[in-house]
């Protein structure tokens, strides 16, 4: 069932530009400028009561749920956050009737965020899940959803399921938006944006080859750093972990606004920095900050765009067409899997079973 491919996670991110697609198919109206997702079983008045989002999941599934908050704030303005269910769960947390809880899983199996959405449904709140696995324990116990369409995921680290996570939070922001104060021009933008993913996936694989250059000596280091700010931060958090899973090499995501508040006393050429530098609003102060690290020695690889002026620096740089800027995080992580795939292939590792690891957590 491999095929052509030597992994499963390898296959999986190969399949990203047919599974992307199939997460949209049917779901954009773009006479309305909206998205269709009749699954959430929410009407117009019940999702306009909505005050708070607050995104519940574990492990990487956590991680894109940080993105989705970040998007959901930015396109339909309501505050959103997310927390690791895992820690949501143990700490008798305050369930509010006007918040949206939305539950974020692959497998539909992972205990810690069934066990959060039990606490969230006992305290009269309300529960939508993104869950891949029709039918799973998770997508059943909540009162609607989003099914990920991403087909069977094998290798545990994930990455055809999380892309489509991602892309589900921004169908959801884009419904929430567009019965609040999203204009029908931007939701437009919006959608031509998400119509155009699957095909730009498909342009970063492309340049598998290079990116496993790129890996090669990242992997030669016991340690590395993964940095963005504001909407690069969470792909900067999947990024690092992605790359703890499979290649086993210790890398840690930072704020790139709070390098200069400590970690910075780290950088010698001994620590390469994988920095997300989006041609955004503040696509200025995150190249000052790979100065700062250039400064001190440290190698750096930037996931970036075409526009973006890196003359002056050393770094090795990996360009991805450009989206809309809320859409771009969703593309500048598709390089993290690659990175992380070939520099665990570079040393030899177990990818689609990385040590210590299971796929999905169904015990406590
Ligand atoms: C883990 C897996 O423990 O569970 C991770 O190793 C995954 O890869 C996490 O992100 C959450 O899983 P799920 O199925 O709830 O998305």
């Amino acid at each position: 069932e491999l095929g052509e491919f030597a992994h499963h996670m390898r296959k999986e991110y190969w399949e990203q530009p047919a599974s992307a697609a199939r997460a949209l198919k049917g779901r954009l109206e773009e006479r309305f400028g909206t998205a269709r997702l009749d699954g959430l079983n929410l009407d117009a008045r019940a999702k306009r009561a909505i005050r708070r989002v607050k995104i519940l999941g574990c492990g990487s599934s956590y991680y894109v749920g940080q993105m989705g908050a970040q998007m959901i704030e930015e396109l339909a303005r309501i505050p959103a956050d997310a927390e690791p269910a895992s820690e949501f769960r143990y700490r008798n947390p305050i369930i509010d009737p006007e918040t949206l809880y939305v539950a974020v899983s692959q497998s539909g199996e992972t205990a810690d965020t069934l066990f959060a959405i039990d606490e969230i449904k006992r305290k009269g709140g309300q529960v939508v899940g993104l869950v891949n696995v029709v039918g799973s324990s998770i997508a059943r116990a909540c009162d609607g959803g989003i099914y990920l369409h991403a087909g069977p995921e094998v290798a545990v680290a994930s990455t055809k399921a999380l892309t489509n996570m991602a892309l589900s939070f921004g169908l959801l922001a884009l419904d929430l938006g567009r019965i609040r104060d999203l204009s029908i021009a931007d939701a437009k933008r919006i959608i031509d944006g998400l119509q155009a993913i699957p095909g730009q996936i498909d342009e970063i694989l492309r340049q598998e080859d290079r990116i496993a250059e790129v890996a090669k000596p990242l992997s030669a280091s016991a340690s590395l750093f993964f940095v963005g700010r504001v909407r690069g931060f969470p792909v900067a958090r999947e990024g690092a972990q992605k790359f703890k899973e499979v290649s086993y090499c210790h890398a840690e995501a930072y704020q790139s606004s709070e390098l200069k508040h400590g970690p910075l006393a780290l950088i010698s050429a001994q620590l390469p920095t994988v920095a997300i530098v989006p041609d955004d609003e503040l696509v200025q102060r995150n190249v000052g900050a790979l100065h700062e690290i250039a400064a001190r020695g440290g190698p750096l690889v930037a996931i970036t765009h075409a526009g973006v002026d890196l003359s002056g620096l050393t770094a090795e740089r990996i360009d991805v067409p450009k989206n809309e800027v809320e859409l771009d995080p969703i593309l500048l992580t598709i390089p993290t899997q690659l990175l992380a795939y070939h520099a665990a292939l570079a040393l030899g590792h177990d990818i689609d079973k990385p040590r210590n690891l299971a796929k999905s957590v169904t015990v406590e």
